[in-house]
């Protein structure tokens, strides 16, 4: 049975995958560190592994572990993520660090411990970025620097991946209900981002988790190091000045 890895599965995006994966007949590791949501997340086809994937030796313990449960990975999926918005002068060190620590270096590490598996028999690799890796903005220098690198790492994993039969790819989400995007969006940045969507509402996990699974699966088999903006257009509308939307008389 293929067997699939998602990150941060005990909620959100990662859960919505997880449970796509398994409707679809994988079996799925559910990875995170929040264990107490992890075990309320958990149904018959996933079992869940605790693991702070910014840490190298709990992301090597993680690898092995679903190895030993089943003998084979075929795709992964860096789903998990953190977001922490402030202004450039109030971002310390420490901000950065821990926004980076999940965010890229998770997707990093989590990446290099499944490579060999993944070698085996071929393979994919979903990482999960944002409309903030593809857009500058206010508010946004630890967390939009790290999706923006978490898109050039898909490339260069991609271009380096490829001969051994590994696809990588990469998902920009738009704006989705989370826990994660609650805690940061006020209502006049969730009013805002209406207006700026062209399909004019938040995305749903499942409509994330769809565009991931089709990713990782072989329908996908010619697509490589593309990053697919899941955003309801928000991406497309270069010049989206609510002011162009009149026309003169
Ligand atoms: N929700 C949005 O609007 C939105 C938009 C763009 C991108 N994203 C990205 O989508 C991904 C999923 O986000 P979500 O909205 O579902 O968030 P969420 O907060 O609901 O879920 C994220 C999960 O990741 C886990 N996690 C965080 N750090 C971890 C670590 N170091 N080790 C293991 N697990 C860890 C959390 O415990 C949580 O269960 C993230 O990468 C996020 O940046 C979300």
């Amino acid at each position: 049975m293929k067997t699939a890895i998602v990150t941060g599965a005990a909620r959100g995006i990662g859960l919505a995958t997880a449970k796509l994966f398994a409707a679809g007949g994988w079996q799925v590791a559910l990875v995170d560190r929040d264990s107490a949501e992890l075990a309320r997340a958990t149904f018959p086809e996933g079992f869940a592994i605790d693991c702070d994937i910014s840490d190298p030796d709990q992301v090597d313990a993680m690898t092995a572990q679903v190895l030993a449960r089943t003998g084979r990975i075929d795709a992964l999926v860096n789903n998990a993520g953190v977001a922490d918005f402030g202004p450039i002068e109030q971002t310390d060190f420490a901000r950065w660090r821990t926004v980076m620590a999940t965010n890229l270096d998770g997707t990093f590490l989590v990446s290099q411990s499944c490579i060999p598996a993944l070698k085996e028999q071929g393979g994919a690799i979903v990482n999960i970025a944002s409309i903030s890796g593809l857009r500058g903005s206010t508010l946004r220098v630890a967390y939009g620097t790290s999706k923006a690198a978490v898109i050039h790492l898909t490339r260069q994993q991609a271009a380096e991946l490829g001969e051994y039969g590994i696809r990588v790819n990469c998902v920009a989400p738009g704006p989705v209900r989370t826990k994660l995007a609650m805690a940061v969006h006020s209502p006049e940045i969730i009013a805002a981002y209406h207006d700026a969507i062209p399909l004019n509402r938040y995305g749903s996990e499942e409509e994330l988790a769809e565009a991931i699974v089709f990713l990782a699966s072989d329908k996908a088999s010619y697509i490589t190091g593309q990053v697919l903006a899941v955003d309801g257009g928000f991406e497309s509308t270069g010049v989206g000045l609510p002011a162009l939307r009149t026309v003169l008389p």
